[in-house]
């Protein structure tokens, strides 16, 4: 059994909103297509595990061990969804997780699983050109650890106008290479921000000129960035409504933590206004019920 350690309450949180939408959206969607898939391209192992710290003993209590408890991942969570998903796609870079996947599809012989070692970029990208979108509808989620997903990867996703996706964006990412001080900025952290946004409009676009007293009493103007990370969470949401039939607000996370280290948005494909009235009423009334947990 392979031990994947990752995250905290905030993922409980996240991992049930995707629990809560995927359920919407096979219970909404059976019968009016082939096929419905849920697509992971950062699946992980199936499950995370969560290690209990020893209580020592104390006048009061008798403390307790170090303890470690398993509970679901994503890729369990979607398999276990019903009514079912007909076919799944997990994606995973990581050797080890791509073995505990395969575990994972082979204790489900009933069902039709793939469990695809490669990039998520690079996974996501030739699944899609290899399916014709008309007669299937899809979920992709997107939860990497930092800033790993390309732009060019959610245009792909975005022209199917089939595909509903829950992005875990890494605002921590956006404000520490979008550094306040335009002087600080290298050509990795350039390359890195452009690769997440899809543009270098960002450059101009985040940067003024601002004058700053000198010992003498001059003034040399310097650039920086003065959008907070409010700004900065609306700036990438602007970025994803470009290519997106509509994109939610999305949900800080953590949620009480400040600054937010990532942005859950939620982003629809479809162009049609009735499919897009459809996922934002079920995606809103999920996020929303995430925000008064
Ligand atoms: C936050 S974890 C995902 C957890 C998973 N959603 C779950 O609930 O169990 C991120 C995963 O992405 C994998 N990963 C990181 N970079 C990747 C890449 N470029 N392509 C594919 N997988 C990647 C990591 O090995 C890790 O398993």
């Amino acid at each position: 059994m392979v031990d994947h350690e990752f995250g905290d309450q905030h993922t409980e949180l996240k991992l049930s909103i995707i629990e809560k939408y995927l359920k919407f959206f096979t219970t909404a969607l059976r019968g009016k297509f082939r096929e419905l898939w849920y697509i992971d391209g950062f699946a992980g192992t199936g499950y995370r595990t969560i290690r209990h710290q020893a209580v020592p003993p104390s006048l009061i209590s008798e403390g307790e061990p170090e303890r470690i408890e398993r509970r679901r991942g994503s890729a369990k969570i979607a398999i276990d969804v019903y009514p079912r998903f007909d076919f799944l796609v997990f994606i995973e870079n990581k050797p080890s997780y791509v073995r505990a996947l395969e575990e994972l599809r082979a204790n489900h012989p009933d069902r039709r699983i793939v469990v695809v070692k490669n990039d998520a970029n690079d996974g996501l990208k030739s699944l899609i050109a290899a399916n014709n979108w008309t007669s299937t509808r899809a979920v992709i989620f997107l939860d990497p650890y930092g800033m790993e997903v390309d732009w060019s990867t959610l245009e792909t996703i975005a022209r199917t106008g089939a595909i509903d996706v829950w992005y875990l964006f890494s605002l921590a990412g956006f404000y520490r290479q979008a550094t306040r001080d335009h002087d600080a900025l290298d050509e990795d952290k350039r390359a890195a921000l452009t690769r997440m946004l899809g543009t270098d409009a960002w450059e101009r676009e985040l940067y003024k000129a601002t004058p700053v007293n000198d010992l003498f009493g001059g003034s040399d103007p310097s650039m920086r960035r003065d959008a907070d990370v409010t700004a900065l969470e609306a700036y990438a949401k602007a970025r994803l409504e470009t290519i997106f039939g509509a994109v939610l607000d999305p949900l800080p996370l953590p949620l009480h933590e400040r600054p937010q280290r990532f942005s859950l948005f939620f982003c629809i494909s479809s162009r049609k206004p009735a499919a897009i009235g459809l996922a934002r009423k079920i995606g809103n009334h999920i996020l929303k019920a995430g925000i008064s947990s």
